[in-house]
This record gives C-alpha cells, sequence and structure tokens, in this order.
C-alpha cells in the first residue's frame, strides 16, 4: 500500500474551510492508503509559543481531526516531537542544504519582511525539517494545500541531493497531492475571500449554533440583484459556494430561483444557511467535546501513533547512518 505522510500546524481550531480541505481529504486517503499524521510542533517552535500551550494545542487538533473522522485503527495519529528520529535526519539534511537557496524560499522571505526581528536558524531550516518528516517514512504521497508547493520541492531536491552525494537509490522523490484541486474553496463570511482566522470570517467546528448563527447573520451581502438572472457579486456568491456544500440541491436551487427572480431576501437565504451549517456541525461539535475531555483516548492514539512512526524512522535512520558512514 502507498504511503501517506502529512503534518498538521497546531494553530488553534479547525475552521469549515479546513474540514471541507485537509481534513476532508485526510479522513478520505486513511481508507486507501497507509497513512501517518502527525502535529507539527516542532515546526510551531519558530514562532516562540508559551510553554503551557504547546501541549494543549497539539491536543486540540489531535482531538478535532479524531471527532472529523481519522481513525486510529486506519491511520496513526502522532506528535512529532515524540519522535526524536526526525531531528537526527533534519541534521544530515541540513549539511546538504545551502543558505541562497533557504533564503529563496517564498514562505522564508514573507516571515522575514513581516517578522524583522525573529528571522531565526529554524525558520530559515523549516524546509529541511519538514523534509526530514516526509522522507524519514518514505512517503510516496503528500497531501498538501498549494502554498506548500516550494517546500515538497525542496524535500524532493533533498531526497535527489542525498541520493547524489553518496551515490544510492535511497530516498525516493515523494509527490504531493493538493487537496485544494480537488476540495472546494470555503470563502469566508466578511467578503475578503478565503475562510481564515480572522474575525467575523470564520466558522470554527467547535462553535455552538448560537454562535454559528450569529457570524452567518452578519455576514457581508449587498444591496440585491436588480435585474433577472445578473451574475452574483462575490460576496453573495461566497454565500451560496457554502450552501453548495451544506445544504440540499432542493435548497440551493431554490436560492438561485429567487436570486435569479430578484427576489432574493438575504435574511430568509442566512437563517437556512445558518441552520444546514449547524446540522452539520453539531454532532462534529458534540464529537470534539467528548474526544477533548477523554485524555486517556488521545494520549493512546498518540502513544500509539508513535510506536509505529518510530519504527519506519528507527529504520531509516539506522540506514541512513550507514550511508553516511557511521557505524551503527
Ligand atoms: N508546512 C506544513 C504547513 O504549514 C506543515 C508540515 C510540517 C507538513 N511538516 C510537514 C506537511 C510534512 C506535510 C508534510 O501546513
Amino acid at each position: 500500500m502507498e504511503k501517506v505522510v502529512s503534518g498538521i500546524r497546531p494553530t488553534g481550531n479547525l475552521h469549515l474551510g479546513n474540514y471541507f480541505g485537509a481534513v476532508k481529504s485526510f479522513v478520505k486517503m486513511q481508507d486507501n492508503y497507509d497513512c501517518l499524521f502527525f502535529v507539527a510542533d516542532w515546526h510551531s517552535l519558530t514562532t516562540h509559543p508559551k510553554p503551557e500551550d504547546i501541549r494543549r494545542s497539539a491536543k486540540t487538533v489531535m482531538a478535532e481531526y479524531l471527532a472529523c473522522g481519522i481513525d486510529p485503527s486506519k491511520a496513526s495519529i502522532y506528535v512529532q516531537s515524540d519522535v526524536k528520529e526526525v531531528l537526527e535526519l533534519y541534521l544530515y539534511f541540513n549539511m546538504n542544504a545551502y543558505l541562497g537557496e533557504l533564503e529563496r524560499v517564498t514562505s522564508f522571505k514573507e516571515k522575514v519582511r513581516k517578522q524583522p526581528d525573529n528571522v531565526n536558524a529554524g525558520l530559515l531550516t523549516y524546509p529541511t525539517l519538514m523534509a526530514a518528516d516526509i522522507l524519514m517514512h518514505k512517503a510516496d504521497k503528500v497531501p498538501v494545500g498549494k502554498d506548500q508547493e516550494q517546500n515538497m520541492e525542496m524535500a524532493r531536491l533533498f531526497a535527489r541531493r542525498f541520493n547524489r552525494i553518496y551515490g544510492v537509490e535511497y530516498f525516493k522523490e515523494p509527490e504531493s497531492f493538493h487537496f485544494s484541486d480537488k476540495a472546494v474553496k470555503i470563502p469566508g463570511l466578511d467578503g475578503s475571500g478565503k475562510m481564515g482566522k480572522s474575525e467575523g470570517n470564520c466558522i470554527y467546528l467547535c462553535d455552538d449554533e448560537k454562535t454559528i448563527t450569529k457570524k452567518v447573520m452578519k455576514a457581508v451581502t449587498d444591496q440585491g440583484p436588480t435585474e433577472p438572472n445578473q451574475p452574483k457579486p462575490e460576496v453573495i456568491q461566497n454565500l451560496f459556494t457554502i450552501m453548495e456544500v451544506v445544504s440540499t440541491k432542493d435548497t440551493l436551487d431554490y436560492f438561485n430561483d429567487k436570486w435569479n427572480t430578484c427576489e432574493i431576501r438575504y435574511g430568509d437565504m442566512k437563517k437556512q444557511l445558518a441552520s444546514d451549517i449547524c446540522a452539520l456541525l453539531s454532532p462534529i461539535r458534540e464529537r470534539i467535546l467528548d474526544v477533548s475531555a477523554d485524555d486517556a483516548f488521545l494520549e493512546k492514539v498518540a502513544r500509539e501513533g508513535a510506536e509505529r512512526a518510530r519504527e519506519s524512522a528507527a529504520k531509516t535512520i539506522r540506514e541512513v547512518r550507514e550511508i553516511i558512514g557511521f557505524k551503527s
């Protein structure tokens, strides 16, 4: 079976955009691939999070992914910092990674621009740690967003370079699996484009019904259509796009007709949308609450995930040491 590896940044709660993107594709992949998903808590140190937040945010993402349907009997989930082997591979890759190419990575350049007072070496070598995460398990496919493509290219480059330097055919180049190509992009509620974490833009999977309804009712709209069948402006299309994924076809057709005949009432549409989002999310929210409260279960999943990850990691490290010339 082909192997799939992906890392999840522990950046707070999952929202509807994550759900229809990464989360759904992970859940689907666990049936057809040998999957290893991990919480990238070492990567998150580039921003110097508070000690008390680190374990908690790892726990939050794990609980939310499990609540959405990641099944530990099919896929393994582990916390990156529980599998120390990756650090050794990170070191080896760093020895073959050059300052110039690391500095040219777009996300690094962006960070330099946005946080000039925290341009640390971890940020610079983010791509080598990510390559180690992936190559350590000899992943065939890596589900990632489009924004990760440059990091994926670096991972392939480091694999090729290692093979070339040591004259081996050891690492294979991992393929990107862009879930953004297949998934619907969920727009935000404030008309600014993609759903993101800013205020008023985002519906979290753990939001309660009151919060969801309030957020949807406040979504940005316009004056309404003035001519039959006119194209929809972006803010309105956004609501329809969300409706496409959370509501039935009948509901969608109904509001499309109302739009086309200029009879649409945004208040009605939002009420319907809110209620359909609540119907989708309320079982998920309940599972999030249950799983989050079950420390024993979370610890078991993380422990078993780490054990499995360590198996392939330890094998890789043994072989790599041999190739590099260290006696194992
Ligand atoms: N860089 C990824 C992101 O920001 C997270 C990540 C870390 C990752 N290591 C990985 C993804 C390995 C895939 C494979 O989303």
